[in-house]
């Protein structure tokens, strides 16, 4: 079924790589699905993706800026989701660069791939975002949290689909018009403190807020990394 550009697909493997081999019909905005039997995470990680239960959404975003911009996309997409479920009436916490998460628990995931040339490239937006908390809960290894244990309001994976896809929409025309400011902005409101303590493999140092590419600055005794990609992990 295929409803305001959006495809609805049962289950399928992943719905980033359906969207990415619809690409090139710009009638299609993005994929979505009810279930995924491959869906894929950050860093060659699974993403647990059982009927029912998470909106499974991949967006084809098609920037009209080069791709040197590109490396805030995924905070812009961490920033879109948490602007939905503030709208929902749930506070959320970013952890770098596009975990959405409640306390510890994460909430929504983005996987963002990129392919063309620098000067004409589109990017897939694959956010994974539990809805509703799976009868028997999550799976000890995955610390999750889903929508429904935080909110009242009525959860339909279809308007909420609609909802952030129309947001992603606004947010990359702002990217476009008025560079990363905002969303560099948007991010740091909602990520950890400065100062605090974050740790990326052997290193560690507290938190000196982002760059202007969305890179992550951390305050080490040898003074400021600056961190392009990866996992950093939140100390206190
Ligand atoms: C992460 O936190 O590791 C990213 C998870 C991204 C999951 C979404 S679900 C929709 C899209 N399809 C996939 O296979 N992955 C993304």
């Amino acid at each position: 079924m295929v409803k305001d550009g959006i495809v609805w697909l049962e289950s399928c493997a992943s719905t980033n790589d359906e969207a990415g081999s619809l690409v090139k019909d710009t009638s299609v905005v993005a994929v979505a699905a009810t279930a995924q039997t491959q869906g894929r995470g950050r860093a060659g990680r699974a993403w647990h993706s059982p009927p029912g239960a998470g909106l499974y959404l991949s967006w084809i975003g098609r920037p009209r800026f080069p791709q040197s911009l590109g490396s805030v996309v995924p905070l812009m997409a961490a920033v879109t989701v948490a602007e939905l479920c503030e709208r929902l009436g749930v506070k959320v916490q970013l952890k770098w660069p596009n975990d959405v998460l409640i306390g510890n628990r994460k909430l929504a995931g983005v996987l963002c791939e990129a392919r063309g040339t620098p000067r004409e490239w589109t990017v897939i937006i694959g956010i994974g975002l539990n809805i509703f908390r799976p009868e028997g809960g999550y799976p000890d290894a995955v610390p999750a949290v889903a929508l429904d244990e935080y909110t009242r309001e009525e959860l339909d994976p279809k308007d909420l689909a609609e909802e952030l896809v129309s947001r992603l929409d606004a947010r990359l025309t702002e990217l476009g018009r008025d560079g990363g400011a905002p969303v560099i902005g948007a991010w740091e409101r909602r990520g950890y403190p400065r100062g605090s303590t974050l740790q990326r493999g052997d290193l560690r140092g507290t938190f000196a807020g982002l760059t202007d590419e969305g890179a992550l600055r951390l305050a080490t005794e040898t003074g400021i990394h600056t961190i392009h990609a990866g996992d950093v992990d939140i100390i206190e």
